[in-house]
């Protein structure tokens, strides 16, 4: 069994700076770290160049990534978006305290970065806003952005995963929070329609809620056909083991009480 001292640093709440506009890191995040860490030998061995992450928020998973992984002595380069611009600040200072960096951006997803990055993100880390909520919520300023996802909570997902798409390397990795309300099956069926394999890291449940982290990969050996039966039923079936595979952890952000 690792020792204590072999464990993968990452983010430590204390060093993760916080503005009242910013999302605190809640149990969609770690579950999202938690699945990188589940995933970092294989993430070792993927040797990525460029890792990205949508929608950034306090920093705490793409410092967590950068710790993880490494930086430029591993050859690693980190990119973060955030539509929120106290998100990028709060990000910046959480980075700097950890000693890692990377690039911040404030911006709409990846707007303004597509040409610069198409083909090219090996890595990509996205925990949207994914709660359901009226229309008009979503993208407004400040916090409501963190969460705001529209009908079904699928309004700012289904504009990211086009997006991923296009910056994914041939190799790429997309890792995506979703809610059991997002109909995650779907989301897989829909990147499946582009080519995609997508598997479950780690399902946690609430009370409240069950969140699934996908992992979506290329899957170049597959033909792709909107009849594919068979690929369907098997993402279902993936999904129909949730409450096996899942487990409770306790919620600690206000921002969680508020979805
Ligand atoms: C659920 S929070 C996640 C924050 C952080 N990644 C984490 O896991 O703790 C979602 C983040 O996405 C950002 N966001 C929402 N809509 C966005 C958009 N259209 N483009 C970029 N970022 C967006 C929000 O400002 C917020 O910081």
């Amino acid at each position: 069994m690792a020792s204590y001292k072999e464990l993968p640093r990452t983010a430590q709440i204390r060093l993760v700076s916080s503005h009242q506009e910013v999302y605190e890191p809640c149990d969609d995040s770690f579950a999202l770290v938690d699945a990188l860490l589940a995933d970092r030998n294989n993430l070792l061995e993927h040797h990525p160049t460029l890792c990205m992450e949508i929608g950034c928020g306090s920093g705490y998973v793409i410092t967590s990534l950068a710790l993880i992984l490494g930086q430029e002595a591993s050859g690693i380069n980190y990119i973060a978006t955030d539509i929120n611009p106290h998100a990028v600040k709060v990000t910046r200072e959480t980075l700097e305290a950890h000693g890692v960096g990377a690039e911040l951006i404030v911006t709409d997803i990846a707007s303004g970065l597509e040409e610069r990055l198409t083909g090219l993100v090996d890595v990509m880390v996205v925990n949207p806003p994914y709660v359901p909520t009226p229309e008009d919520e979503v993208g407004v300023h400040g916090i409501t952005s963190s969460w705001a996802g529209g009908e079904n909570g699928r309004s700012v997902i289904d504009r990211i995963l086009p997006v991923a798409d296009r910056l994914l390397s041939e190799k790429g990795w997309l890792y995506m929070v979703t809610l059991t309300a997002n109909n995650p099956s779907e989301i897989c069926n829909q990147m499946r329609k582009k080519g995609y394999a997508s598997k479950i890291v780690v399902q946690r449940s609430t009370e409240e809620e069950s969140l699934h982290i996908i992992k979506f990969w290329r899957d170049l050996d597959k033909e792709v056909n909107e009849s594919d039966q068979s690929a369907s039923g098997f993402i279902g079936s993936l999904f129909a083991l949730g409450p096996l595979l899942s487990y409770w952890r306790g919620t600690t952000s206000k921002q969680k009480q508020q979805k």
